[in-house]
């Protein structure tokens, strides 16, 4: 099981901050048909893993509510700015996804993007995600994953698994996430798996979609 300790390392934690930031539009240029599609008609309130400095809010309504679960503080801040900037009433939670401490059954949908890459243990997440939502909620989600076995983009994943991981706090790009999501109890799980065309080749390899419970 995972600690309930997000440790914020004193230089990156503050540089991935300040990355996302100037780095969110393109990020989020090259994202934004697959978000569109998946964060359709989002209910009144929303609980969103690492929401980091507010990347999803334009999917939200403004006047709804985000409940906010993200451990790392030095994104508090740009996060609540751009909550403010976009209508969005800001619960904002500094707990990790493992523990939400949400009571069971209790939100309609939950989502992410480019997190579950970066949580110690996916696993837990997705049961963590399985607890809180009522029968019937959403798990909207949009991930970068591993390229499959033997392609060229599968090797570069590998190669640069610990400098990657250093600089991007844990980041993982090999990670199986379309099979965990499978294999996590959900009721039907809608999964498109796609490619961008970006620098950061590791990254390139992504799915989207919809967890039932
Ligand atoms: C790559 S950023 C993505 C941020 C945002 N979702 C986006 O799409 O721009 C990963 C985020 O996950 C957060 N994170 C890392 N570990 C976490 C955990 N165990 N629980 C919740 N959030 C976590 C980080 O603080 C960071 O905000």
């Amino acid at each position: 099981m995972t600690d309930d300790v997000f440790e914020v390392h004193r230089a990156r934690g503050p540089f991935n901050a300040a990355f996302f930031s100037p780095l969110g539009p393109f990020i989020e240029w090259n994202l934004r048909r697959h978000k569109r599609r998946v964060y359709s008609e989002l209910p009144h309130t929303v609980v969103e893993l690492g929401s980091g400095v507010g990347a999803n809010l334009r999917y939200l309504r403004p006047g709804s509510t985000l409940v906010a679960v993200e451990p790392n503080v030095p994104m508090h801040r740009r996060l609540r700015a751009a909550a403010a900037r976009h209508g969005v009433r800001l619960d904002l939670r500094e707990r990790l996804a493992e523990r939400t401490d949400l009571p069971d059954d209790s939100v309609d949908s939950v989502i992410s993007s480019l997190v579950l890459c970066t949580v110690a243990d996916p696993a837990e997440v997705l049961a963590e995600i399985r607890r809180i939502l009522r029968p019937g909620g959403t798990f909207r989600f949009v991930e970068h994953v591993a390229a499959r076995p033997g392609t060229p983009t599968r090797a570069l994943q590998r190669a640069l698994r610990r400098p990657w991981a250093w600089t991007f706090e844990g980041c993982s790009c090999e990670r199986d996430l379309a099979g965990l999501l499978r294999a996590a109890g959900f009721a039907r799980v809608d999964i498109e798996p796609f490619r961008l065309h970006t620098p950061f080749i590791p990254f390139n390899t992504q799915i989207a979609g919809v967890a039932h419970a």
